[in-house]
């Protein structure tokens, strides 16, 4: 038997904190019961459904990772009708992204239908750090590249990377490339860092995450995560 809340949770519909909430909602029914009451315990056999979506119950875990092209959305789906990641994948399990790359941003991306790692990984206090390469418009300042490494607020809550590097300036074209790692998982960060700082990010690629790199994949391929990356992205939890 286990709580409700982490059931939810780690079916990957949502984080616990928010499964808790519409819990408390009345938006959970357990067996077609409704149930508001915070750590209810739950069979793996109980039928849960959350918003009026019957959660599946996963039977086989699954792990990728993908070096994500340009032109493709993580997300279950569109309105839009763009390219879904998971497209990419070619499994019968319902995988979903672990946080989110932008419709033009390549890279490192991890794939699973394991609810309790996306959230270990997702979660910000376990400080996992991603580093990002990015082709900057105009060429970064010595006084700018002081700014984000002390750190900028973004929408309320300052970020501070750890660690900038200037890789390459290009006077006739006027770009230049900047490797910049952090922790936060918040959506467009990078881009908001720059911005802030007066530069546009032209092609933005996550080349690392923890441990984990993408320079055996080419554009649009991915592999299976081994059991040993697994155990040790889950060592990531503090
Ligand atoms: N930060 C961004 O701005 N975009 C991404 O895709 C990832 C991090």
């Amino acid at each position: 038997m286990e709580r409700l809340q982490k059931v939810i949770a780690n079916s990957g519909y949502t984080s616990r904190r928010k499964a808790e909430e519409l819990i408390k909602n009345g938006q959970v029914y357990v067996n077609g019961e409704l149930v508001k009451e915070l750590g209810t315990k739950v069979n793996p056999s109980d039928e849960i459904t959350v918003e009026g979506v019957t959660l599946n119950k996963v039977v086989n875990k699954e792990y990728y990772l993908l070096n994500k092209p340009r032109g493709y959305i993580c997300s279950l789906d569109d309105e839009k009708n763009r390219k879904i990641v998971t497209e990419l994948i070619n499994t019968k399990e319902r995988i979903y992204p672990v946080g989110r790359l932008d419709y033009d941003t390549t890279g490192l991306l991890i794939l699973t239908n394991d609810g309790e790692l996306a959230n270990i990984l997702m979660h910000p206090s376990n400080d996992i750090i991603k580093t990002y390469i990015a082709k900057l418009e105009g060429i970064l300042t010595m006084e700018e590249y002081f700014k984000l490494k002390e750190g900028i607020v973004i929408d309320g809550v300052k970020c501070v990377p750890k660690r900038v590097k200037i890789k390459k300036k290009d006077n006739v074209s006027n770009t230049c490339m900047v490797e910049i790692s952090i922790v936060e998982g918040r959506n467009h960060i990078v881009k908001k860092l720059f911005s802030k700082v007066n530069h546009a990010v032209i092609k933005l690629k996550r080349e690392s995450y923890a441990f984990l790199n993408v320079k055996d994949l080419k554009s649009k391929e991915y592999r299976e995560l081994t059991r040993e990356e697994i155990s040790k992205l889950y060592a990531l939890k503090k």
